[in-house]
């Protein structure tokens, strides 16, 4: 569905993406991981057209997104959630939600319609206790839960999550496995940044391993998991033997 060549992203004199190659299946949750640093939040930032690529191609089904405004590309069915929150600090989490859903519909729809499919999200994500709040008054969970609402009220086609789960507690990861599982269900293809391992195992169809700016390895989890490369990288070389 979504096919990254051979990208290049320089910041400076910083090298980020050493010629990233990876291909995303339609409908499959695939786990992105690798030590900090590696280059998975700007992976996700070429994706979306946050930045320039330096060079390389990223098609969605056959169709050039690369430089294309981050807008156009979300026009095509791609969102995504921040490692760090991005909310509108002085709207409701309803009204933020709604936004996002305005972006993702039709202009003729009233804003009481967007207000109804926040609404919605809310639910879904079990956010809906919160719709009156504003962002400063949520916890961190509910600031991720928010995230993902505001991401699936675009409606995507493929749903880029960039370490969702990190900060909570062992049942709010649970809970959070289960909201990523049911949105899959709807038919979403999803691609997740997680450094929590149980997390990725549980939830990855495949998992893609990236290190010092490319793709080193992509297959089944219990596979990339033991491939001694993926050890090395993790545990340091000397643990390999
Ligand atoms: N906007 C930017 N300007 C300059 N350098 C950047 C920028 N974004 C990322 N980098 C650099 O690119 C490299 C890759 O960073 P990136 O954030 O993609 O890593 P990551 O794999 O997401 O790490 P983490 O697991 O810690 O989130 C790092 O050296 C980082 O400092
Ligand atoms: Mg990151």
């Amino acid at each position: 569905m979504l096919s990254i060549r051979d990208v290049h992203k320089r910041f400076g004199g910083v090298h980020a993406l050493r010629g990233a190659t990876l291909d995303i299946r339609r409908g499959e949750i695939l786990g992105l991981i690798g030590p900090n640093g590696c280059g998975k939040t700007t992976l996700i930032n070429m994706i979306t057209g946050q930045f320039p690529l330096s060079s390389g191609t990223i098609l969605l089904e056959g169709q050039a997104l690369s430089g294309l405004p981050p807008y156009r590309i979300a026009r095509t069915g791609i969102a995504r959630t921040y490692q760090i929150p991005r909310p509108f600090a002085h709207m409701t989490v309803l009204r933020n939600v709604a936004l996002c859903a305005q972006f993702g519909g039709t202009d003729t729809a009233g804003s009481a319609r967007f207000e109804e499919e926040a609404r919605y999200w809310l639910s879904f994500c079990g956010l809906s206790a919160r719709a009156g709040n504003v962002p400063a008054e949520l916890n961190l969970r509910e600031r991720k839960v928010l995230e993902l609402a505001r991401a699936l009220a675009a409606r995507p086609r493929v749903l880029l999550l960039d370490e969702v789960m990190s900060g909570l507690n062992p049942a709010e990861v649970d809970t959070a496995i289960r909201l990523v599982r049911r949105i899959r269900d709807q038919g979403t293809t999803i691609v997740f940044v997680e450094h929590l391992m149980r997390a990725v195992v549980q939830l990855s169809d495949r998992v893609a391993v990236m290190n010092e700016g490319a793709v080193l390895t992509v297959g089944d989890p219990q596979d990339v998991m033991r491939d001694p490369r993926v050890v090395a990288i993790y545990f340091g070389h000397r643990h390999v033997a």
